[in-house]
Order: structure tokens, then C-alpha cells, then sequence
């Protein structure tokens, strides 16, 4: 039997682990226990998703949230640490690029535990962007580098890899597919219509809340111009408000004239998604499973990881400027995109990593 520890803590991680502890528990030899670093602690941006994607209740709950980066992911590296000395596991497994995949990489590493990076090797080339060093120097400690497409194992050759890691094992460079598109797939068919939702047809779904945005108030106040002059004059703007943005636009007295709903769960996302004429947002998520929908998507970034929506036309990049949003939403609208390539795997690639896992 393999001892596995999962670290989770942000909404897109629950809903990657989802996929890959079901491929775990369908191994006859894989134990997985799940530590929750708490960064994320809301019903509708955490436990809403443990029940509705049935996740294993986590072992560890840590209860560590907010306060500067450093703070936030110091506190998570010394209480990770911990539970790994307790705990002994053969391999931890973190995924993406947020502070909680940071502390639970470097915490393993330093104990010379095997890390399994799931989501290694993208790369935005922005380094101010938190998600751009979290991502570089988990994949820099981790043995098993799970790559979801070939542009990041490509991504990883580049910068030389693979080097040998922290338990002088030479690293593992593994082209698996993206497990969100297994979660896609996997829910496709449970989707749900959110609660007392009034909007009909041909809306934007629009998500917003990636620190570049919401932390540069000249950026904020361009989104938000464009947003509602795009439910005004294009189609109903419909917006899952994140936490983060909702305290940012409150701070900073911006009127925000869209339909906005509070975070749902995947499910309903799912429904949305399917539902919608177009994908406004700034997530990492939401751009490919705008994708997945066959939905075109307008990315409100300077850079993407996910590049392959860029070059097949699905995907645009609009930076925050009102005039190119507006413009590119508007052309946009109701276009259908197809994934003639299979650019993400095809829905196996939690399949393949417990495999792998668990003959590592
Ligand atoms: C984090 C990740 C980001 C990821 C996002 C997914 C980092 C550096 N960033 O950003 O890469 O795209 O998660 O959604 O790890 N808050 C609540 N309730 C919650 C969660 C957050 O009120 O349930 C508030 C926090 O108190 C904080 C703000 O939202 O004030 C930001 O939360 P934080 O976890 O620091 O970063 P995210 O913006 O969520
Ligand atoms: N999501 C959700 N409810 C929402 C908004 C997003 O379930 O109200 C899902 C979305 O479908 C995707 C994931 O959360 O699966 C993306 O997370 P987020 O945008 O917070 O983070 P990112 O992917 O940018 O790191």
C-alpha cells in the first residue's frame, strides 16, 4: 500500500482532485489522505464542492488563511510540515500554482518526501504574477511533473529540465492531459441550473479575480467600465462574484451595473457554461472549460498559460482595456468553437497519473 498526501486548499484545486482521488480509490493500492490548508474557507468556495463532487472530508484541516503572501504561505509551510513528519507519506501530490501548492512542495521537499506536481510546466513568462513564481518553484523541487499539455512539457525542456530533485532522484516529465477536462467530462451531465437565476438566453458568463486585475485599481475600473457597457449594449453580463473582487470593488466605491450572483458550485458553473453565448473572464480554469462547452472565450489577461486555445482561434487575449474587451466580446458572441485536436488529453489523464503514482 502507497501512503499519498493531497495538499488542497483553492477552489480549482478541489475540483482537480476530485477526478484524481476517484482514479486513487480505484487502485487496490493507493491510501490517499487529504490535508485542506483552508485558504479558501467559504461554504461556496470550499466545502460546497466536497459535497457536491463526493471528495473524501479532508484529514487535516489547517484553517490558514489570509494576511501578506508570505505570511499565508508561511504559516501553511510550518503547519504542513507537521503533519508530514506525523504522517510519513510516500509521495505528496499538490496541484496548480497557488500558495498552498508552494508550502506543501517546499515543506515535502525539505523532508526529501517525492512531490508530484499535477498542472508542471505552464508558464505565463509574467513574473509578477504570485501564480508564475508559485508555479516555477514547485515544479523546480518536484519529482513527477505532470504535465497537462505539450506546450508545458515543452516549457520544461526549455528551462533544462529535468534536474535531479530534492531526494536526488532524477525528475519525471510526464505528459498526462489536463484533469480538468476529466472533471468536465466526468459532471458534464449533472450540471444544475443555479437557484432563483432569472437570465434566460445569450448571456456572458464572466469571472473576474486574478490579483493583476483586482489589485491595480486602473485596471479594476477599466473591467468594470466595459463589463457594463457589455450588459448594456451587448448582451446580459452574468458574474459569480469572487470574494477577493467583491471586497476590491467595494473598497473602492465602483459601481458595478451586471448580474451578479454569488460564487456557485461546479455544478452550476457547469450549467452556466453550457448555457452562455460567450467566456469573459480572467481565470485559468474557466478559459479551456469555456472550450470544453464549445463556447469562444475572451481572456481579460496579457498572457495565458494555456496557448493552444490561442493558436487553434478559440481563445482571445484582451488585456484590461475597455475598448479591446468590448470589441472582442462583441465579435465574438454566439461563435462556436470544436476541439478538432484533443489539446487536452480527452478526459484520461487522472487515470494516467494514478498509474503512474502508483508504480512510482
Ligand atoms: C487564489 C490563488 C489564485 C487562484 C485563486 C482561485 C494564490 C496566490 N492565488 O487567489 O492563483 O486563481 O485562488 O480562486 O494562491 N476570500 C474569502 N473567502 C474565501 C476565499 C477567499 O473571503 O473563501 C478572500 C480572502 O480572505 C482574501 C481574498 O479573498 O482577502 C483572496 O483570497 P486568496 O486565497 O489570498 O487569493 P485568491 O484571490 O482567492
Ligand atoms: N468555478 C465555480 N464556481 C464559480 C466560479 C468558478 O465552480 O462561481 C470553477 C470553474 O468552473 C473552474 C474553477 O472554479 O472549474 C476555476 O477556479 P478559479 O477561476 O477560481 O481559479 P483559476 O482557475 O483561475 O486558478
Amino acid at each position: 500500500m502507497r501512503k499519498i498526501l493531497t495538499i488542497i486548499g483553492a477552489r480549482p484545486q478541489f475540483i482537480k482532485a476530485s477526478v484524481v482521488s476517484r482514479a486513487f480509490s480505484e487502485t487496490n493500492n493507493i491510501n490517499e489522505i487529504i490535508l485542506h490548508t483552508g485558504q479558501h474557507f467559504d461554504a461556496n468556495m470550499s466545502e460546497i464542492f466536497f459535497d457536491q463532487l463526493r471528495i473524501p472530508r479532508p484529514n487535516y484541516l489547517l484553517d490558514i488563511h489570509g494576511g501578506t503572501h508570505g505570511q499565508m504561505t508561511g504559516r501553511m509551510l510550518s503547519a504542513i510540515e507537521e503533519v508530514l513528519l506525523t504522517e510519513r507519506p510516500d509521495c505528496v501530490v499538490v496541484y496548480g500554482d497557488t500558495n498552498s501548492t508552494l508550502a506543501g512542495a517546499l515543506a515535502a521537499a525539505k523532508l526529501h518526501i517525492p512531490v508530484a506536481h499535477i498542472e508542471a510546466g505552464l508558464r505565463s513568462f509574467n513574473m509578477q504574477m504570485p501564480e508564475e513564481i508559485n508555479r516555477i518553484l514547485t515544479d523546480r523541487v518536484s519529482n513527477i511533473l505532470f504535465c497537462p499539455t505539450v506546450s508545458a512539457t515543452e516549457n520544461l525542456k526549455k528551462e533544462g529540465y529535468p534536474f535531479i530533485a530534492a531526494n536526488g532522484l532524477t525528475q519525471h516529465i510526464e505528459l498526462v492531459g489536463d484533469v480538468m477536462q476529466d472533471a468536465a467530462i466526468l459532471f458534464a451531465n449533472k450540471a444544475v441550473r443555479p437557484d432563483d437565476f432569472a437570465v434566460e438566453t445569450d448571456f456572458i458568463l464572466t469571472t473576474l479575480h486574478r490579483a493583476e486585475n483586482t489589485d491595480s485599481p486602473a485596471r479594476l475600473k477599466n473591467i468594470i467600465d466595459a463589463l457594463n457597457r457589455a450588459h448594456h449594449e451587448i448582451a446580459p453580463v452574468v458574474l459569480p462574484l469572487h470574494p477577493r473582487t467583491r471586497k476590491l470593488i467595494e473598497q473602492q466605491g465602483i459601481e458595478l451595473k451586471v448580474h451578479t450572483i454569488d460564487p456557485v458550485g461546479y455544478l452550476e458553473m457547469l450549467w452556466l457554461l453550457n448555457h452562455s453565448s460567450l467566456v469573459l473572464t480572467d481565470s485559468g480554469g474557466v478559459q479551456k472549460e469555456a472550450f470544453f462547452f464549445g463556447k469562444a472565450c475572451v481572456t481579460m489577461r496579457d498572457q495565458t498559460e494555456w496557448v493552444e486555445l490561442i493558436e487553434v482561434g478559440a481563445n482571445t487575449l484582451v488585456g484590461a482595456e475597455s475598448q479591446r474587451i468590448l470589441h472582442a466580446v462583441a465579435d465574438n458572441l454566439n461563435r462556436v468553437v470544436i476541439d478538432e485536436q484533443k489539446l487536452y488529453g480527452g478526459g484520461k489523464a487522472a487515470q494516467r497519473i494514478a498509474n503512474i503514482i502508483q508504480n512510482f
